[in-house]
């Protein structure tokens, strides 16, 4: 199968580019070099590429920016989205995208199904619900992931980074106790992208490791994996970092499609956060 990857340097892209490719496919990865928000290029190259099936893990993901300069994040993620959603009508294959847990208010209490009503509180969960209500308008085949919380090897900045490299410089954290959600592996998310888009079995799909967590609870999980269970985490409530995107409270997001179409559960997190504390001591990354 050939498969065109848009997105493919940011930290999921990455890893559907080694998936696909350690499974047999031909990958066509592109990032900045082929900017998905500029429709005659895509246009005109997606159909020159032939795709089977093409990959959208591109995306504007600074959602406080987002709120400063809305238009950005709409560009990109509804606009691209929208370009890639009819070239792909164009070529006639699937379309894979990526979307987020931001398309829910976290008002529900429990963990989210595929089945319950989005209501997004910022400007990047409109834009990315806005992408998946136009991809279901116009194509017949696509599979859209709703995910969260992902870290892994590629990331450019992800939140066990972040917990990491500041516990080392400053040496006490102020973490979030009002925001609950499953931390995702990039590497295990890859392997659900990639059983579920070579399936056949078109939809919406859930994706996230098992597992639900404070952002409080994730760092000083994060810390105790480390060894560094003596730096001190201070709990903080969300409003007081005065940032202008609103979170979704309480955002986990159960994978019941994914068990409907009789899929693999995905492993608890803390195997692949083990496993990546571990990677990055072991390379001296923080
Ligand atoms: N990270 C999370 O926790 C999270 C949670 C839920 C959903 N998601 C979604 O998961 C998907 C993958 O996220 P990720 O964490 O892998 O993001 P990422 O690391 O930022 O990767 C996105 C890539 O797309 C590139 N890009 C930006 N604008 C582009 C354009 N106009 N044309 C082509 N490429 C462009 C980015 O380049 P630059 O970095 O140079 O801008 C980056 O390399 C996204 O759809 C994201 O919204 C992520």
């Amino acid at each position: 199968m050939k498969v065109v990857i848009c997105g493919a340097a940011g930290q999921l892209g990455s890893e559907l580019v080694i998936r696909f490719k350690e499974e047999g496919h031909e990958v066509l990865a592109y990032d900045l070099d082929l900017d998905i928000t500029d429709f005659d290029l895509i246009m005109s190259k997606v159909p020159e590429l032939k795709p089977d099936l093409l990959i959208n893990s591109a995306a504007h993901v600074n959602a406080d920016e987002a709120e400063l300069k809305p238009e950005i994040s709409y560009r990109v993620n509804f606009t691209g989205t929208q370009n890639l959603a009819l070239a792909a009508q164009k070529v006639g294959c699937p379309l894979v995208f990526i979307s987020s847990d931001y398309v829910f208010d976290g008002e529900k209490g429990t963990p989210y199904t595929e089945f319950d009503e989005p209501n997004p509180l910022g400007v990047y969960g409109k834009a990315k619900l806005a992408a998946e209500r136009y991809i279901v308008s116009v194509l017949n085949q696509y599979y859209i992931f709703r995910t969260q919380w992902i870290f892994g090897k590629y990331s450019k900045r992800d939140f066990v980074k972040s917990i990491l490299k500041n516990a080392k410089e400053k040496g006490e954290l102020r973490v979030v106790t009002d925001e609950t959600g499953s931390p995702t592996s990039a590497c295990d998310l890859a392997q659900i992208i990639y059983l579920v888009s070579t399936s056949g079995k078109f939809g919406t799909y859930h994706a996230t490791n098992s597992g639900v967590c404070s952002r409080f609870e994730f760092a000083k999980e994060i810390l105790d994996i480390a060894g560094w269970s003596e730096i001190l985490v201070q709990p903080i409530l969300y409003k007081e970092l005065n940032l202008p995107c609103p979170r979704p409270k309480y955002s986990p997001l159960e994978n019941m499609n994914l068990r409907l179409q009789g899929f693999p559960s995905p492993r608890p997190y803390g195997e692949p956060l083990k496993e990546y504390i571990s990677w990055l001591l072991r390379e001296g990354i923080v």
